[in-house]
């Protein structure tokens, strides 16, 4: 059978395909894996009696029409009407923007926005231009590598590295844009950048970019008339696992994603998108040829939860302590492993990832993944978060590897023992 060229690029070996694979053959496996590759979000039973009780209430509804409207019919091509109001009317009392129904979209995952903003901004254009998507830094999410129909798709520049102390604990990190390079960029200055996008929280590092940084990369996309998206899969409000002190802003040039995802309902496929109306009418055309209209289950446990306040209140509450925890017990245990050798941890500013850099290991972090995962450990190697940037001549970029936090302390305690066994012996090695 012969694939097209479109059929054909959208089956080669991804990394987000061999991410999501290792993870769902972990999961259903007969031998005990350590998972720490993954990223799904920990079960906290806390959170989930919240979703139970709403589950409960939607069932029980007396009228009948209530509680099955909002999977008994397609919402329109916007998404559900109940959510989009609730959120509107939240972004406007908990932020004080100037948002409306008609700022908002939903969509399947925010992993279908990221395709759908790519490929609105990146590609070929009616004057014959063909545009990238800036990454403003890389290591970033490994889900936007392969999500673009054609062409080159994105541009990066290597980070600035800085050594930093944590809690008072020397063997840290801290990636931060190099602005420097940004502006060299020919990319740039020759108008072939179509929008600028990052994570924040950025998977894979757990690095929150400054309000400084932001206010920054705010003012580039205006310059170059371009939209800023912002990936917020994992900042505030929902889920809140950020821990920095930082500001979110919005404005009619910032595409800001959401996603309900990191809350513990990855399953519902439920995204949210907020944006001037223009990007939003695009976004619901879209939504139209693909998907008829997105999924309205998410919709129907959010929306009661974004209006009786629920959603912020147990991501404050619950949410992010419980992931500042498990990033606190994970260093630990690293420290324990590997004191004494080259192991620098990205300084834990949010997310459910720790980043971990091995300074010169003497294996690539591909053939460390390898290792490891023989031996019943998953993590995520970092050569494929170094998307946009060649990384032929770029060490760091194979020194890197990511581990969810999300698991319980006993997976998170075998599989970082097997990290530290492994590591420690590939340096005794080079030693020897
Ligand atoms: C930074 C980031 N953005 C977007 C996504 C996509 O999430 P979803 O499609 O489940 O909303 C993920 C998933 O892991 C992520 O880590």
């Amino acid at each position: 059978m012969q694939f097209s060229a479109f059929g054909q690029k959208f089956t080669r070996k991804t990394g987000i395909l061999q991410l999501m694979d290792d993870l769902g053959k972990a999961l259903n496996s007969d031998k005990p894996v350590n998972m720490l590759g993954g990223g799904n979000p920990a079960r906290i039973p806390e959170v989930n009696a919240v979703y139970r009780e709403v589950f409960r209430e939607l069932a029980g509804q007396e009228d009948c029409h209530n509680a099955i409207e909002n999977i008994g019919n397609y919402s329109t091509p916007q998404g559900d009407a109940k959510l989009i109001a609730a959120l509107a009317d939240f972004f406007r009392q908990q932020y004080g923007w100037n948002v409306g129904v008609e700022n908002i979209a939903l969509c399947n995952g925010s992993q279908n926005a990221f395709f759908y903003l790519f490929n609105l901004f990146g590609g070929k254009f009616a004057d014959g231009t063909e545009k990238s998507i800036l990454l403003p830094l890389a290591p970033e999410y490994v889900g936007y590598a392969d999500a673009h129909t054609e062409g080159c798709h994105f541009v990066s520049v290597q980070p600035h590295i800085e050594k930093v102390q944590h809690n008072g604990e020397e063997g840290f990190f801290k990636y931060s844009v190099d602005f420097d390079a940004l502006n060299r960029l020919p990319e740039l200055q020759q108008g072939k950048i179509g929008a600028v996008c990052c994570s924040r929280p950025t998977n894979p590092t757990g690095n929150v970019l400054t309000d400084d940084e932001m206010a920054r990369l705010d003012a580039l996309a205006r310059q170059h008339g371009i939209p800023l998206i912002i990936d917020n899969a994992y900042g505030m409000p929902f889920p809140n696992i950020i821990y920095s002190d930082t500001t979110l802003v919005w404005h009619d040039n910032i595409i800001l994603c959401f996603s309900l995802s990191k809350i513990g309902l990855p399953g519902v496929r439920t995204g949210i998108i907020l944006a001037a109306p223009e990007v939003i009418a695009a976004v619901s055309a879209m939504n139209a040829v693909v998907n008829l209209a997105p999924t309205r289950f998410g919709a129907a446990i959010a929306a009661p939860l974004i209006r009786n306040g629920k959603l912020k209140d147990v991501s404050d509450r619950v949410i992010k302590p419980f992931y500042m925890q498990q990033a606190q017990y994970a260093v630990t245990l690293l420290k324990q492993e590997l004191s004494g050798y080259p192991m620098y941890i990205h300084k834990p500013e949010g997310a459910i990832f720790l980043w971990l850099w091995f300074d010169n290991l003497p294996v690539s972090s591909m053939e460390l993944y390898e290792l490891l995962k023989a031996e019943g450990t998953l993590v995520i190697p970092g050569e494929h978060f170094f998307i946009g940037i060649d990384t032929a001549d770029y060490p760091h970029a194979r020194q890197c590897i990511r581990i969810s936090i999300a698991q319980n302390a006993d997976i998170m305690k075998k599989g970082i023992a097997a990290i530290g066994k492994t590591v420690r012996r590939l340096y005794d090695m080079q030693t020897a």
